[in-house]
């Protein structure tokens, strides 16, 4: 059984301006005063897992044993079939250029790759792993996707990271174009906290 959230502070360790307003919203039906890492001038530590789980563990229980309260965080990622699940968990990193994160350049990254393989299928799933980590060292895990197609060329200026070019299973828009509801309805962070609210925040609030 999982353990109950009960504190009225939860820290949400991370950086990533996208993630932290999706994260408020999809929290915003409950009692909780959500503040950011930055803001407690918490470190960034290095993601060195090999799973998008491990990356949200070690984020979430950095923040949560160095502050004193609760963390969430959430490591998260674009896995593409034809290039064997990359970026994955270096979705962030095939952003990096000299100058800062690009997400132009990620996804003409990936465009680039696809195209090299010739004819080959568009499949890709967004994947969300959630942790919510506690002082003392618990931790509760939970991993959400949602299942799509890599259009081209981008679409829509919504959103963020690889938004542009996803669009969902069944769907006609891009996340880039979808109104962040939308998004937020059927996203892999939706899938992943629907879990966690099921499991830690049962019979609070929505
Ligand atoms: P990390 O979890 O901080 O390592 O970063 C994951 C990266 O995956 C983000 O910087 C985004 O580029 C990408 N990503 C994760 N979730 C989404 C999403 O909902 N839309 C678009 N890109 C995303």
């Amino acid at each position: 059984m999982a353990r109950a959230y009960a504190e009225p502070k939860l820290i949400v360790a991370s950086h990533n301006k996208g993630k932290l307003v999706e994260i408020a919203d999809l929290l915003s039906r409950f009692a909780v005063e959500t503040v950011g890492a930055d803001a407690l001038g918490l470190p960034e530590p290095e993601e060195t897992g090999d799973t998008f789980i491990a990356n949200a563990e070690l984020k979430a229980l950095a923040a949560a044993t160095k502050a004193g309260l609760p963390a969430l965080s959430d490591d998260s990622g674009l896995a593409v079939d034809a290039l064997d699940g990359a970026p994955g968990i270096y979705s962030a990193r095939w952003a990096e250029t000299a100058n800062g994160r690009d997400f132009d350049f990620a996804m003409h990254k990936i465009e680039m790759a696809l195209h090299q393989k010739g004819d080959v299928p568009r499949t890709a799933r967004f994947i969300c792993a959630l942790t919510l980590a506690w002082p003392d060292g618990h931790v509760e895990s939970f991993e959400g996707k949602v299942e799509g197609t890599l259009v081209w060329p981008m679409r829509g200026k919504n959103g963020f990271g690889y938004d542009p070019i996803f669009l969902p299973l069944g769907g006609d828009m891009t996340f880039g174009e979808m109104e962040p509801a939308a998004k937020h309805a059927m996203s892999h962070r939706a899938d992943a906290f629907t879990q966690l609210v099921d499991a830690c925040f049962v019979g609070q609030g929505g």
